[in-house]
């Protein structure tokens, strides 16, 4: 029980490393607002965990818009009464190589990796500034720190990530609250089923754990940075990548 009742909101949780994280932190006695833009998916996962007995509730987000994440806050703060984590896990890929990428496409990706992180962070920042304490878990990538073949912008908004991951580890370490990114490499959900299998044995072929990572290994890594365990530990991007690149 290493997040007994600790609020988290994780976006994204429908899907993925977001549901794996709402399952992992349930299982740790975190009440969970599971919030996603992919409102059928995210219900139904969501009274999965609470037919289990978790205190999870679905939140239907778009968090590329702000007015979208405020009620969201809002929303959070009147069910559960506080917020202690919030992980910023939603993302989207337009893969394309730059001479082909569209404006459009550029865009869209900044609107959610980027922006949709700056949102979501300002927006809890208030109710934990007021409590004293916070964790704020950002995901990074590893085509964020090394680049990748046909992701000019979701490269662009990952490395930001880290970016803005720094800044405010040095605004909010102060006021009580850690925040800290994690940096995936391949792994086996949804977005990577959409990469030609050749890149993904070429990827496989670089990792010297020899195989792609679980969405449970990301979870893993959120659950060390919201729990008490990694109190000392603020401004950091956590690589969970199977050593694919050092
Ligand atoms: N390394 C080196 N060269 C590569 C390459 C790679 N990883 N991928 C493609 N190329 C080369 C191709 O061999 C090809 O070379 P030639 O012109 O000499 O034949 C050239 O780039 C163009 O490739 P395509 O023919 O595939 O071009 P396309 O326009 O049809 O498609 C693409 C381009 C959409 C980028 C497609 O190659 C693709 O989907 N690649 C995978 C991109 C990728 O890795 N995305 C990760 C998604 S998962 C994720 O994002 C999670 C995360 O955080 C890691
Ligand atoms: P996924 O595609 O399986 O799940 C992403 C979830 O985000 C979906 O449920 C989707 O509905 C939601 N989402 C998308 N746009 C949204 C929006 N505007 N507002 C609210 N929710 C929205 O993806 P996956 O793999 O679980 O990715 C989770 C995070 O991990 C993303 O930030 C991704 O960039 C990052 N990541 C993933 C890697 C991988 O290999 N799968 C590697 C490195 C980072």
């Amino acid at each position: 029980m290493r997040l007994k009742d600790k609020v988290a909101i994780i976006t994204g949780a429908a899907n993925g490393i977001g549901l794996a994280a709402a399952k992992t932190f349930a299982r740790e006695g975190a009440r969970i607002a599971m919030a996603d833009f992919d409102e059928e998916t995210g219900s139904n996962r969501a009274a999965e965990l609470s037919a289990d007995g978790y205190d999870v509730a679905f939140f239907q987000v778009n968090v590329a818009d702000r007015a979208s994440v405020d009620s969201l806050v809002q929303n959070v703060l009147g069910y559960f009464g506080k917020i202690d984590i919030l992980i910023n896990n939603a993302g989207i890929t337009r893969d394309g190589m730059l001479h082909k990428l569209s404006a459009e496409d550029f865009q869209k990706v900044v609107d959610v990796n980027l922006t949709g992180v700056f949102n979501c962070a300002q927006a809890v920042v208030p109710a934990m500034v007021q409590q004293g304490s916070g964790r704020i878990i950002n995901t990074s990538s590893v085509s964020g720190i090394y680049g990748n073949v046909g992701q000019t912008n979701y490269a662009a908004t990952k490395a930001g990530v880290v970016g803005m991951t720094k800044t405010w580890a040095k605004e909010l370490g102060r006021k009580g609250i850690n925040v800290n990114a994690v940096a995936p490499g391949f792994i086996e959900t949804g977005m990577t089923a959409a990469v030609p299998d050749k890149v993904i044995e070429q990827m496989k072929m670089l990792v010297p754990l020899g195989r792609l990572g679980l969405p449970e290994d990301i979870a893993d890594a959120y659950l060390f940075l919201a729990s008490d365990e990694s109190k000392y530990v603020n401004g950091t991007t956590l690589h969970v990548d199977g050593g694919i690149m050092m």
